[in-house]
């Protein structure tokens, strides 16, 4: 089957290094390849002959005007050959060339093969074997058809239901740098540009590598070879044998959107737990710096922590692990060869700092987790994203502290995740996590589930879940569930049932069951918040919407009610689990009483023991008390608010669990107009005496809002005052602590060192600006030796490039350029964004286009900095708006960013003419359109809208309020 081999110039170096048997070898295969080549071109389709491609009509019924696939054929297995050319044609174009064979059965009988097919030119004839005793029957005609991006190959008789057939093809496809596909990724080592060859095929992309059945329902086994010189490495799901082309050995039965195939001339670090195979791999420079360690090291435990979690074993004989330079997601969890962005694998113990730390740990447990959920067993489609992504990112943070077990780094679920979905699902243009089978269709519609909601509502409603099951039973249920559908597919429903048959065999103590209660929090978007008022008892829910005169955009079946799992303390006493079922106050406490007696049996007296869970209505007057609390550690997605007096008596004497979540309530309650604002900004009284992090951190993310709303007003310097003098003695804690010399012992101290130098800085603390300005200054004079913290580096260098000019831009930018780890080229590339000089925003924002001076992967968040400096708020909106056009045309592949960019470069909007502004553009642009992004441009007018009544009602108690605090 093989086709060609890849012959480079700086290989052919390599070659007579290897010695004159290798160079006969490869001499060898360029006859092969040229023969190849000419072959191929007596054989070339012409358009015009068998191939055509579809007129554009209007859309039909016929099938290949259907996104989804016709369930007449069923793939079995594929044999895909591929040949990346690592070094441009004479043409300038980087190509690569396939050939693949796909088997498949025939369910139903059809006289249509419809395989999807994108970008790929065909440079044969196609053609049809039988594999049963019948002939084939004879192709009519072929025709692509690029907007459904299928192949249709048109037969003169029917396939017959049962029979197995063999399809071939061979074809060209380009080795682009769009991220997407099979594409390369380019960078420099020793002043020589190398080029990879990687993959990225989540969604619909695999259809862009190969012809194939690319839905992740279709699952088969995959037999891949690379040809590539043997100078790189290819590497791909499973264990290779390399002769000068590499075979793979059959994969598992799985989905295409898993499989990857990487060529490159990386380096590896490897370990072997028990007889598992792990590897790093990364650019030869990174590995020999040692930036892989740290991922070597954490995977095994993590792999281990979910061998026990899930009670099977990890499903490969080996697990790899790469770090690319040109990535647009984080990380992709491909079966066995896990591709990451460089800053989410990489680590450096002088240069990285915590943060990066812990984003490297938590990305390697989520992507290690759907190694089990969601690669052997596998959502049937994309609808039901939300239940593989939240899983990840849920059970992510419990491979983390397995790894890191000092760090706590299960609580910061509730800042990075609950707090930061609470505020999208909060708007009446939300969405609910699940969506019907045939809303999602298109690619655009795919990528667009990969959102906020999927992840961080989705990981927030099954903690939730974990949390009133008990653990014991939610793995418990997960565990038959993956035992029962491994290398098989799944409807979410699927994995209630599982949970359901624990929670029975567990003996169910749950007031209805887990579907009953899922489907409010997965059916319905939006979550309520719960009233308790302790003087009557009385305790009430409701949809919680940010702007409170919105109505949600679709009705929901379950009249936006939810069954609530109360968790709550009164007094400091945990009490037990109460369930709020309705709107009118309805609870229910389940109490369990185990009777003991004996029978006779057989003359053998025998003891029977039997729990009865009985649901019984409360006493109302339970929640009258001293003070009460729910919702602990917000296991709960919802807010809880209180009567007056409550909030006075958290207030006075808060309770140490819980403060952020107090924070957060109040500032969004407040947001919505159930609270004063003045009572939310009262919670933050008391920071001028907190040292933890977490208060701190939800403090300041609300905060941020008022430093978004009024840092263009008025308001502004009176804030500033206020909020200086609050982090004063934080700043001082620190210095005392360590004199910012050493690292503090904690991970979250060490964040909230980050916060004390930042916050201090920014609010004008002189002390701090001295020390930022010296350090930086440091650094300027001598840039081979850089004396600032590895963790106090993006808050450094941003606030020394706001104070700086272009010399200090400048002197980032080289540092930018020279940089050889990802993590500290990210915290350059954010603080360039602080600059406060409009012409160096401007110069920076041309820059983000031109993939030389910032990588494609990394415009869109380059863009987004600059929208967060009040400065550069106007010149990166114009900049979207006037670039519009190319940005969806260049950068539109991808499929996170769109959404990120819009809700990014709008946020701070508040204005009348604002509003309009955003209207204008969503008007202007509709005819190219906004891809993913098309529900953040409703959000954006959503949030306007709430912004501008929100200043109009608030702007001056929030400026009477800073003028004097109490
Ligand atoms: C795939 O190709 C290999 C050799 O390239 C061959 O041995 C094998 O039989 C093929 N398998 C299928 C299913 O065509
Ligand atoms: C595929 O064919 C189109 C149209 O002839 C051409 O523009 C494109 O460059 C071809 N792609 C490759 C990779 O050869
Ligand atoms: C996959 O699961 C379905 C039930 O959902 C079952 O009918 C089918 O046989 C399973 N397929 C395999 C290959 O196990
Ligand atoms: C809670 O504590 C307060 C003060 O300590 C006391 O007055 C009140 O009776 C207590 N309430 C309950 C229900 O225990
Ligand atoms: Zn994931």
């Amino acid at each position: 089957m093989g086709k060609g081999f890849y012959i480079s110039k700086t290989v052919g170096v390599v070659g007579i290094v290897l010695g004159a048997g290798a160079l006969v070898t490869i001499i060898a295969l360029s006859v092969v390849y040229s023969q190849e080549k000419s072959k191929n071109n007596e054989n070339e389709v012409k358009p015009t002959d068998a191939v055509t491609s579809a007129p554009t009509t209007a859309p039909s019924n016929e099938p290949w005007d259907q996104w989804r696939l016709p369930q007449t054929l069923s793939p079995q297995t594929y044999n895909v050959t591929l040949w990346p050319r690592l070094e441009p044609d004479p043409t300038g174009l980087y190509i690569f060339t396939g050939m693949s064979s796909v088997v498949f059965r025939c369910v139903e009988k059809t006289n249509l093969i419809l395989i999807h097919s994108n970008k790929l030119n065909m440079t044969k004839q196609p053609t049809l074997m039988a594999l049963g005793s019948k002939p084939a029957p004879i192709i009519e005609s072929i025709v692509m058809h690029t907007k459904t991006q299928y192949m249709a190959i048109h037969l003169k008789d029917e396939l017959t239901a049962g029979e197995s057939y063999e399809l071939y093809t061979e074809f060209v496809g380009e080795l682009a740098d769009d991220l997407g596909g099979f594409y390369r990724s380019e960078y420099n080592e020793n002043g020589v540009k190398k080029v990879v060859a990687t993959t990225q095929m989540q969604a619909t992309d695999a259809r862009k590598a190969f012809p194939c059945f690319d839905e992740p329902a279709m699952k088969a086994v995959f037999h891949i070879t690379l040809y590539h010189d043997p100078a790189t490495v290819a590497l791909s799901n499973v264990d290779s044998t390399l002769v000068t082309r590499t075979t793979f050995a059959a994969t598992e039965v799985m989905s295409t959107y898993l499989l990857a195939f990487i060529v490159s001339d990386f380096g590896f670090i490897e370990q072997n737990i028990d007889k598992l195979q792990i590897r790093i791999f990364a650019r030869q420079e990174a590995i020999n710096a040692g930036q892989g360690e740290y991922a070597l090291i954490v995977t095994g435990p993590i792999l281990k922590f979910f061998e026990r979690y899930y009670n099977v074993s990890y499903p490969l004989p080996k697990s790899d692990q790469i770090a690319l330079p040109d990535f647009n997601a984080g990380a992709m969890e491909n079966w066995g060869l896990i591709t990451y962005r460089e800053t989410a694998l990489l680590y450096d113990k002088e240069i990285s700092s915590n943060g990066n730390k812990e984003r490297i740990v938590t990305v390697i447990a989520h992507e290690l987790a759907h190694q089990w959920f969601g690669n052997l067993v596998t959502l049937r489609w994309w609808n039901d994203l939300w239940l593989n992504e939240g899983f990840a990112s849920y059970v992510e943070y419990l491979g983390a502290a397995e790894a890191e077990p000092d760090w706590n780094v299960k609580d910061l679920i509730v800042l990075n995740d609950v707090h930061r979905v609470f505020a999208i699902d909060a708007l009446a243009s939300s969405h609910p996590l699940s969506s019907k089978e045939e809303e999602i269709q298109k690619p655009e519609q795919i990528s667009e589930v990969f959102d906020t909601i999927s992840y961080s509502k989705g990981a927030s409603v099954l903690r939730m879940l974990s949390d009133f099951l008990t653990e014991a039973v939610f793995t418990q249920g997960l565990q038959t569930y993956l035992n029962y559908f491994e290398f098989n597919n799944t409807v979410y429903t699927d994995l209630w049932h599982h949970l359901q048959l624990a929670v029975d065999r567990n003996n169910n103590s749950l007031p209805k069951t887990v579907q009953e209660i899922m489907d409010r929090w997965v059916l319905q978007m939006g979550f309520p918040v719960v009233t308790i008022d302790t003087t009557t008892g009385q305790i009430t829910q409701e949809h919680f919407l940010l702007d409170p005169e919105t109505k949600p955009d679709r009705p929901s079946e379950f009249n936006y009610e939810w069954f609530v799992p109360i968790s709550w303390t009164k007094n400091e006493t945990t009490q037990p689990l109460y369930w709020l079922l309705n709107k009118n106050g309805e609870l229910t406490v389940t109490i369990t009483i185990t009777v003991i007696f004996t029978v006779e049996e057989m003359d053998h007296p025998k003891m029977i023991i039997l729990s009865l869970h009985i649901h019984v209505i409360p006493n109302p007057y339970d929640f009258v008390s001293y003070w009460v609390l729910a919702n602990i550690n917000v296991t709960g997605y919802y807010r809880v608010n209180y009567d007056n007096d409550n909030w006075q008596r958290l207030l006075n004497s808060i309770p140490v669990i819980n403060r952020a979540q107090l924070i957060d309530d109040a500032f969004n309650l407040a947001k919505a107009g159930i609270i004063e604002t003045t009572l939310a900004l009262r919670t933050t009284l008391f920071l001028n005496s907190e040292t933890e992090y977490m208060p701190w951190e939800a403090a300041l993310d609300n905060l941020d809002y008022f430093y978004l709303m009024f840092d263009r007003t008025e308001v502004y310097g009176h804030m500033q005052k206020y909020v200086g003098r609050q982090v004063k003695d934080l700043f001082d804690y620190f210095t005392r602590l360590t004199n910012w010399q050493d690292v503090p012992q904690g991970h979250t101290d060490q964040y909230n060192q980050i916060n004390a130098l930042r916050v201090a800085c920014s609010t004008g603390n002189e002390d701090c600006k001295t020390l930022i300005t010296n350090w930086f200054k440091q650094w300027m004079d001598n840039p081979n030796v850089n004396p600032i913290k590895a963790n106090l580096r993006s808050t450094v260098y941003c606030s020394a490039i706001a104070a700086g000019g272009e010399e200090e831009w400048n002197f980032a930018w080289e540092q930018f350029q020279n940089a050889t780890i990802a993590s500290e080229k990210d915290k350059l590339r954010a603080a360039m964004a602080c600059a406060t000089e409009p012409w160096l925003l401007n110069r920076y924002l041309k820059y983000t286009l031109d993939p030389e001076k910032i990588r494609k992967q990394d415009a869109t968040s380059t863009i987004i900095n600059i929208a967060s400096n009040v400065v550069g708020q106007p010149l990166a909106w114009d900049f979207v708006r006037a670039n519009w056009e190319y940005i969806f045309k260049q950068y539109g592949g991808g499929s996170f960013s769109f959404s990120n960019l819009i809700n990014g470069v709008t946020k701070r909007f508040s204005t009348q003419f604002e509003l309009q502004q955003l209207i204008q553009f969503k008007d202007d642009n509709a005819h190219i359109g906004f891809g993913s992004g098309s529900l953040a441009i409703q959000q954006s007018i959503e949030r306007t809208n709430a912004n501008i009544k929100w200043i109009e009602k608030n702007q001056k108690a929030v400026l009477d309020w800073f003028k004097n605090p109490s």
